[in-house]
């Protein structure tokens, strides 16, 4: 890993190379294609989207990584709203993955959260690289996702309190904002502007 890399905020003239960046981690990696971009390019202008948590990496002038996070709830059973927030989609380009980048860029980005006041993350992703940086289970905090029964343990969803005891006495739900539901139609259509890529059904995807 060279550790000269910079992160910084994204400005307008990286959208189109963060997009393709995006597009580039996540095709093929959990359906065939991804949606992952589009939900980048859409996030941009929603409410809830965290501008200064819109962080690029930087090696020699490329950009090798992206992080975005958008602020959301936990609906807590006793009728609190819990302001927490998430983040996602997460890159590393191709060819710099399991180096140590995205690990860099998540832990700082979760520095900066932590700044700007956020108590906890939720998120859906893999406990094998987020566990490594402070992640669990989000049941065994009482934390549930909306889309699976309450009674399964759900492995891929995930928290991380950033603040020591934030999710204490809290029990509750958690769904991702609206904006990370894209529907594919829209997500055909917005990849046209890219250049043409095969969609290969392989084994180890999600969908
Ligand atoms: C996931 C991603 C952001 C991780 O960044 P990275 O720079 O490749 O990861 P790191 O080198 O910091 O990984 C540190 C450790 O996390 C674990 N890890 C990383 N990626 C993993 C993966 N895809 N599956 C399982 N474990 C993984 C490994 O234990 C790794 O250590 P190792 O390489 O010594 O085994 C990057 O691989 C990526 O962009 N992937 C495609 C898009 C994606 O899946 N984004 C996350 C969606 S939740």
């Amino acid at each position: 890993m060279n550790k000269n890399y910079i992160i910084r905020r994204e400005t307008k003239d990286d959208y189109r190379e963060v997009e393709n960046l995006t597009r580039e981690a996540f095709w093929n990696v959990y359906r065939p294609g991804c949606t992952e971009h589009f939900v980048v390019h859409v996030f941009r202008d929603r409410p809830e989207f965290v501008p200064e948590l819109d962080l690029v990496m930087e090696l020699d002038g490329k950009i090798i990584g992206h992080i975005m996070y958008v602020r959301s709830v936990i609906n807590a059973d006793d009728g609190r709203v819990i302001p927490i927030m998430t983040f996602g989609p997460i890159s590393i380009a191709p060819e710099y993955k399991r180096m140590g980048y995205g690990t860099a860029l998540l832990r700082y980005s979760m520095e900066k959260a932590k700044e700007l006041g956020a108590g906890a993350i939720a998120i859906s992703g893999n406990i094998d690289f987020y566990g490594k940086s402070g992640f669990v289970v989000a049941s065994t905090k009482g934390i549930h996702y909306y889309a699976e029964p309450r009674s399964e343990v759900v492995p891929y969803f995930l928290v991380r309190e950033l603040v020591p005891g934030y999710l204490d006495g809290v029990s509750g739900v958690f769904r991702e904002p609206d904006g990370y539901f894209v529907n594919d139609a829209d997500v055909d259509e917005f990849d046209a502007q890219f250049p043409p890529k095969p969609k290969l059904k392989l084994p180890g995807q999600l969908v």
